[in-house]
């Protein structure tokens, strides 16, 4: 049994008189404390995908499976971080992230929920902001609470949905690093070595390299194709970045895209 599994999953929306099928036969299966990037062309289904993952979504045909159990809707022992960032504005950065915390019912001690908020609001930059509400911070900067509290519920599988698309360079090379301690690594606050299963939607090519176990490519509605990243583990960044194996992921993922977009030019509007 995999952690997560979906099984000859398709789902259909409808609107008035209308159904698309947004997917169309999904199979993949997830295991624990691995980590698979999704890439794709925009609209083909990633958010989709996802958001079945969350339960907050059902398939019109197929299952979704966590733990051998079907998804029957949201539950904490998934974490999720939206394409778009989702605060509570009424609520400071701290207060946003010890809110998610709470919902894990891993800690009562409200003074330990507060010292682990403050310090995944450092692990992300925030240091400075922690007591400011989200409109006086930039989009960026909010979706980097979203993923504070996100890492600091310490979930078991997590879903992140194009989490680092508003965020500076530096910001983005700076989280990706943070993912893969807390990921990969499973090094979290206390210590305790837990590799946690992710699902990480990205448009970006080098962000799945770097951070993925595995890439799972999308064409619309459907898998394409399935690559294996094998680094070890003990490998930095540059010497990933430089080896031969690194240039021959990135120029199939880029072949890839151009094939997607090709079949579909002169038919659908296409956006990278
Ligand atoms: N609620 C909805 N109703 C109808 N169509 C939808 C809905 N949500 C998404 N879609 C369509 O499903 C397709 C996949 O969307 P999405 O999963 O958001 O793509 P991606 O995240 O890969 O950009 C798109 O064509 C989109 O327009
Ligand atoms: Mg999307």
């Amino acid at each position: 049994m995999s952690k997560v599994e979906m099984n000859n999953v398709s789902l259909a929306f409808h609107d008035e008189d209308k159904t698309f099928l947004a997917l169309d036969n999904i199979n993949i299966k997830i295991e624990e404390g691995e980590f698979v990037c999704i890439i794709g062309t925009s609209g083909c289904g990633k958010s989709t995908l996802i958001s079945l993952l969350a339960g907050l979504n059902f398939p019109t045909q197929g299952d979704v499976l966590i733990d051998g159990e079907p998804v029957s809707g949201t539950g904490t022992n998934r974490g999720m971080v939206f394409q778009h960032y989702s605060l509570f504005p009424w609520l400071t950065a701290k207060k946003n992230v010890a809110f998610g915390i709470k919902q894990t019912n891993l800690y009562k001690d409200k003074k330990i929920i507060d010292e682990i908020a403050v310090e995944f609001l450092k692990q992300v930059g925030l240091e400075d902001y922690i007591d400011k509400y989200p409109y006086q911070l930039s989009g960026g900067m909010q979706q980097r609470v979203a993923i504070a509290r996100t890492l600091a519920m310490d979930t078991e599988i997590l879903l992140l949905d194009e989490p680092f698309g508003a965020i500076d360079p530096k910001n983005r090379l700076a989280l990706q690093d943070l993912t893969i301690k807390l990921c990969k690594k499973g090094e979290n606050h206390k210590n305790r070595k837990n590799r946690k299963a992710a699902v990480f939607v990205t448009h970006d090519i080098d962000e799945a390299i770097i951070l993925a176990d595995r890439i799972v490519f999308m064409e619309p509605k459907r898998v394409k194709e399935e690559i294996t990243v094998d680094f070890p583990s003990e490998l930095s960044r540059e010497e990933i970045i430089s080896s031969p194996r690194y240039s021959e992921i990135r120029t199939r993922l880029m072949n890839l895209f151009y094939q997607d977009v090709g079949n579909r030019i002169g038919g659908e509007e296409v956006v990278l």
